[in-house]
Order: C-alpha cells, then structure tokens, then sequence
C-alpha cells in the first residue's frame, strides 16, 4: 500500500517545470498506428496512463522503446492484431482510442469497453454514431465494442453534446476514410489542435481543429514522424492552484499561457497575482483569498478537470463560492473527503456551495479519482497538521513526479510505500 503523508503550512516558492499533456499523449500514441512506420514523440509524460497505452501498443505488435525520460520511439510496421482485451484496457478511458486508429488501419478493431474516472455515466453513443457515419458496423457483444467496415467513407457528423473523446475517435479513424468528413459540435480543447497537428504532420488533411467545425479529407498513407507533444494544460493548472491555496510565489514553466486562459482568470479573481511570459506564468498569492463562482465548460471555458483543485482553492477564501459542474453528471464524490479535513461543502446535484475560509485541519482521506487526489493534496498542503491521502495510484495515473516537484517547492510531502496488510496509525 502507498499513500501520500502531507503536513501543512508551508508556503510554496521556486520553479515547476510542466510536463507533456496527458490527455494529447494518450490520444497521439495510438494515432502512431495510422502509419505503418516509426514514429518519435518528444515530451510524453511518465504516467500510469502513458504506460496503459504503450502495453497495449506492445500487446499489438508495436515495438516501443524509450530514448530517454521523455522521449520514445515507435514502431508500428509490424502490428497485426486488433483485439484489446479488457485486462488491458479496463483501468484507461483512453484505450478506446484504439478503435478510431485500428479501424483507419486495418478497417477493423475489438476492443474492450473502457474504465477511467467515474464520474457517473459515461456513454459512448457519440463515437458509435460517428463511426456508424463512416461507414462502420459496430456491435457491443459482452464487454467487448467490435467495429468492422470494408472501406470508410467520409460523411457528415453532427455530435450531440460536445465530446472530447468522441471528436478524437472519429478523427482518427476520418483521415484514412475517401472523400471529406466534416465534424460539427467538435471539442476544441488543445490536445484536439494537438492531435490534428500530429496526424497533419503524417500526411493528413485535417483543417479547423481548435474550432466547432472540423474538415477532414482523407489520405490513403499516412508517414512516421518525429514530434513533440504540447505541455499538459491541467498539470499546470494544478501548480498554480497550489500557490494560490498555500500563499508563496512560484513560476510555472514550459507551458503554453492561452490554454491557461480560464484558470488564470478565475484564480486572479480569487486573490492571485499572475504575469504571463512567452512559455511560463508567474503565480504569486499574499493577500487573502476571495470568494469566486465558477462553472465548468468545455474549452474554451473552465476545465472540468480543473474543478476540485478549484474547490480546495475555495475552501480557503472568506465567504460562499458556488462551483457549477457543467460537463459530468457526478463529480463531486471528492466533496466528503474534502470536509473530511474540516471544508464546509454542500453538494446538490451538479452544484457545489463552499462556505469558506474555515481553517482546514489534517486527516486520513483517499483519492476517490485522479484530479479529486489532486484537489486533497492542495488541501493537505493548507491543512493544519499531518494529512495521509490514500488511494494514491489514482493521482499516479495522470502525474509524474508530483511529490518530487511540490517537495522542491517547499512543501512537506513525502510518498510511503508499505508492505500489504500494513497501515499507518492514523494520527501522526
Ligand atoms: N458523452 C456522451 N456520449 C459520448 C461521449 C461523451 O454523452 O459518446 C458525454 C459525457 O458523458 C460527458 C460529456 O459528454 O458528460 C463530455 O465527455 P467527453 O467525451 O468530452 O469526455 P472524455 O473524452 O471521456 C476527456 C478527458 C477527461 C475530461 C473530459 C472533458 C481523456 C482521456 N479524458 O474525457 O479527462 O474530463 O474529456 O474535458 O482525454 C482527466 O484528465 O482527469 C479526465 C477525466
């Protein structure tokens, strides 16, 4: 068993340097299977995540080996396989991702339904749809999504709701299909921009991404290339909620400050002072922090993968601050665990009241989900005395070397790694 043991109350200064973006690296690895050659990505995180994707990668014939911390090479001539079975891709949202860049490939894939967060229903009726569009049979037969077609054929798509997910799955499978695709309601976080760069750079014609209205003509090859993956916009976010819980004065490198746009509003709003630079954001907090609402959209609006560092941000300010959860049904199972260290948080339905500024003391919690782990540590780091947060494999999935980054900050972390069947006392 591993668990994070925080002890609050120091104020954090120095640098962070931002690694690559998991949710555009675990999109572009499979995306390195539309070509059937070697491929070169730069900045890829070393997250559990990451890892999921390159065994399956492996378990389909991939040759993947890593050239340095953060730079791999893969080679896809000789994939061969198109089944993902559900041991490997049970733990990752993502892996289904392997149905839009096996079906571009090969024109067919099997793949087993996904996991990831949960955060209520997570439906997949929009990739199915988008599919279908293309010209695909897909069947759903215990557990398992078998898509197949004798030749993808651009179409039309209008998306029902707005879907990140759904966006990259047709994409990838769309740049391979004759004739044009045009994606309407399309997701416009950046990894979508990222992607489309990618696969833009492997001999694709994809125009609009970034945009609601994406155009795709298809290609009938597609080459490896070398590339390097955009910063990742949340593990950013994540740092400069930090300093703007804890106090302190940090400068968050390598990353891109328009995707921050959002967040650094918000946290200016609540009492931050941040100056932007060309490829870093300056977060300094003295004063107290203000109340401030906020509602999750998706990009360019307030991520929702931001929302509970957000909240435990609030739980510090004087006076009521209302989170609105606008993209999933349920996230806000991290509320208990947040009140757990002394919050006053009401939930109902899609929308959270904070009564802030309550000083938060330390106490055993766990992770219920990736950014909900996040969001503990940041209260941890405020908290009064010792807080343990179990269930740590969760905030592993999505952040590399998190407890090496807030330690050379100055924070008070340290990861404890015990023999099962052992715990901590629960009070340090
Ligand atoms: N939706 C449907 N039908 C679909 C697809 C989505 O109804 O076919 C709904 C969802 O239920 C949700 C909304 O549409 O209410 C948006 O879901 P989306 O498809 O955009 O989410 P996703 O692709 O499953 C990605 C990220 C999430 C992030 C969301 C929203 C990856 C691997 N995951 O999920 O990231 O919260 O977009 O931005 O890219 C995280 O990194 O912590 C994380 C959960």
């Amino acid at each position: 068993m591993e668990k994070y043991v925080v002890t609050g109350g120091s104020k954090l200064y120095g640098e962070v340097d931002i690694y690559g973006a998991k949710n555009a690296a675990v999109a572009i690895i499979p995306a390195t299977i539309l070509a059937k050659g070697r491929c070169v990505l730069e900045n890829i995180p070393g997250i559990i995540d990451v890892a999921g994707i390159f065994h399956i990668m492996r378990d389909l014939g991939a040759q993947v080996k890593m050239l340095d911390k953060h730079t791999v090479e893969i080679d896809t001539t000789n994939v061969n396989d198109t089944l993902v079975p559900y041991e490997l891709a049970r733990h990752m949202r993502a892996s289904y991702y392997f149905l839009g860049s096996l079906l571009g490939r090969f024109g067919k894939a099997s793949v087993s339904m996904p996991g990831g967060c949960c955060f209520g229903v997570r439906p997949i009726d929009q990739h199915i749809k988008g599919f279908e569009a293309l010209g695909v049979d897909v069947s759903i037969d215990h557990g398992m999504i078998n898509a197949h077609t004798q030749r993808l054929t651009g179409a039309h798509i209008y998306f029902d709701m707005v879907s990140v997910g759904a966006t990259i799955n047709v994409m990838l499978a769309a740049v391979k299909a004759t004739g044009l695709t045009v994606l309407e309601n399309a997701a416009k976080e950046p990894h979508i921009v990222d992607l489309a760069n990618f696969l833009n750079a492997m001999g694709a014609d994809i125009r609009g991404a970034g945009t609601d209205v994406i155009k795709i003509y298809g290609v009938d090859i597609l080459h490896g290339v070398n590339y390097a993956i955009i910063p990742d916009q949340i593990e950013a976010g994540t740092y400069m909620a930090a300093v703007a819980a804890t106090g302190g004065d940090v400068l968050v490198k390598n990353v891109i400050p328009k995707h921050l746009e959002s967040i650094t509003a918000k946290l200016a709003l609540a009492g931050a002072e941040i100056t932007e630079y060309d490829d870093s954001i300056r977060v300094r907090r003295e004063g107290p922090l203000k109340r401030v609402n906020v509602k999750t959209m998706p990009h360019p609006g307030f991520p929702t993968d931001m929302q509970p560092q957000m909240a435990a941000v609030l739980t510090g300010a004087q006076g009521t601050s209302i989170i609105t959860e606008g993209v999933w049904d349920n996230r806000f199972r991290y509320v208990d665990e947040l009140n757990r260290l002394g919050a006053s948080i009401q939930v109902d339905g899609k929308v959270a009241v904070i009564e802030g500024g309550t000083p938060l003391k330390g106490a055993p919690v766990k992770a219920t989900d990736l950014r909900a782990g996040a969001a503990l540590v940041i209260a941890a780091l405020t908290a009064e005395g010792v807080t343990e947060i179990e269930e740590i494999h969760h905030i592993e999935r999505g952040y590399e070397d998190f407890v090496e980054k807030l330690q050379a900050l100055g924070a008070s972390i340290e990861k404890r790694v015990l023999p099962d069947g052992l715990s901590l006392p629960k009070a340090l």
